[in-house]
């Protein structure tokens, strides 16, 4: 016959080897050793029904408390053995499914641009203002006021854009280049000026290698009481070897513009050979760089300047141009064409 002492002894013991119970099976193999079909409290259980009364009090009291000890530990133990497996498989197995993340494209300045800053700072740097005007111009500061003729070429319909607006169908352009700026500049600002204008300018071209219809130019304007021709030769040859390398030489060629007398064509010794020859120069050793000259005094009555008082020089040259030279971009038009293998090549 089995005593209360018994199962609590019992109970004790499996207590005491739960801990080391480490798998479901074994928790239930540990709670069966006492609370099987066979097993001691069952056999207890049974026993009650014949005991002695002063005995069946005592040892139902003792199978109720074991059974309810053991089954509660074992389902605790059960719990946490679950817990912990689950917890062991979350550590072990996963898989990294993130993306290492899309970069966002960043943009940067089109090389027309750098170079036209670039430009710009020389002549910043030397104490020139930058202004602006409209591109779409009229014929009065495009042409009449830079001592154009009416009859010059420039005008003619195959080479400027006009745009209908108003009566006189010539009236209103696209301006051929940036010097109606300085026109305008003048007519509102007293001297002395020194200001350069970089900007779109437009042409009636058709596309080839070194045409087309839109390209920038810089224009430069120094206007003071005593300018001469050897300041407009110092002033470019500075910006010639700033942007080209402070080795270049230049010179000076005659040529013509309405609304320059004398005028000149500057070149700079070719940077690529240094003189000798080479495809940049097309053998020359000399590259055309700009056109340039002194202020035609008409141009200073148009503007309502005193050419008994006042003097200056005025320059053009364009950006792409420039640009092109200096990278060896072989056509202009890449310069207006979006793809950007193109321009991711000039960093
Ligand atoms: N406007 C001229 C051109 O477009 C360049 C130039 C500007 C020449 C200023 C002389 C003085 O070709």
């Amino acid at each position: 016959m089995i005593s209360a002492a018994d199962l609590r002894t019992l109970s004790d013991t499996i207590m005491a080897r739960l801990p080391g119970a480490t798998t479901a099976a074994a928790v239930d193999a540990l709670e069966a050793e006492a609370l099987g079909p066979d097993a001691p409290v069952t056999a207890a259980r049974r026993s009650l029904r014949d005991a002695p009364d002063a005995v069946r009090r005592e040892l139902g009291q003792a199978v109720n408390e074991v059974t309810g000890r053991i089954s509660v530990a074992a389902r605790e133990r059960r719990l946490a053995l679950a817990a912990a497996e689950r917890d062991t498989r979350l550590d072990e197995e996963w898989l990294d499914m993130s993306l290492p993340g899309r970069a966002p494209a960043r943009g940067k300045a089109h090389l027309v641009s750098t170079v036209w800053d670039e430009v710009v700072d020389i002549f910043v740097a030397l104490g020139y203002t930058v202004a602006a005007g409209p591109e779409v111009e009229t014929a009065y500061y495009n042409f009449d006021a830079l001592n154009t003729p009416p009859t010059h070429p420039s005008r003619l319909e195959s080479d400027t854009l006009y745009v209908a607006h108003g009566d006189d169908p010539e009236g209103v352009l696209l301006r051929t280049h940036t010097s109606p700026v300085q026109a305008r500049y003048m007519e509102t600002h007293r001297p002395p000026v020194y200001m350069v204008v970089p900007g779109r300018v437009y042409r009636r071209d058709a596309i080839d290698a070194t045409h087309t219809p839109v390209f920038h130019q810089l224009e430069g304007l120094a206007v003071d009481d005593a300018i001469t021709f050897g300041d407009l030769k110092g002033t470019l040859e500075h910006f010639a070897r700033t942007f080209f390398g402070s080795r270049r030489r230049v010179r000076f060629l005659p040529h013509f513009f309405p609304f320059t007398e004398p005028s000149a064509e500057l070149h700079v010794d070719c940077f690529a050979c240094e003189g000798s020859g080479c495809r940049v120069c097309r053998e020359s050793g000399w590259i055309e760089l700009l056109g340039c000259g002194m202020v035609d005094p008409n141009v200073f009555v148009a503007v309502g300047y005193d050419p008994a008082v006042v003097s200056g020089f005025a320059f053009g040259v364009g950006i792409d141009r420039l640009a092109m030279i200096r990278y060896g971009v072989p056509e202009l038009r890449m310069f207006f064409d979006p793809d950007l293998r193109i321009l991711r090549q000039f960093r």
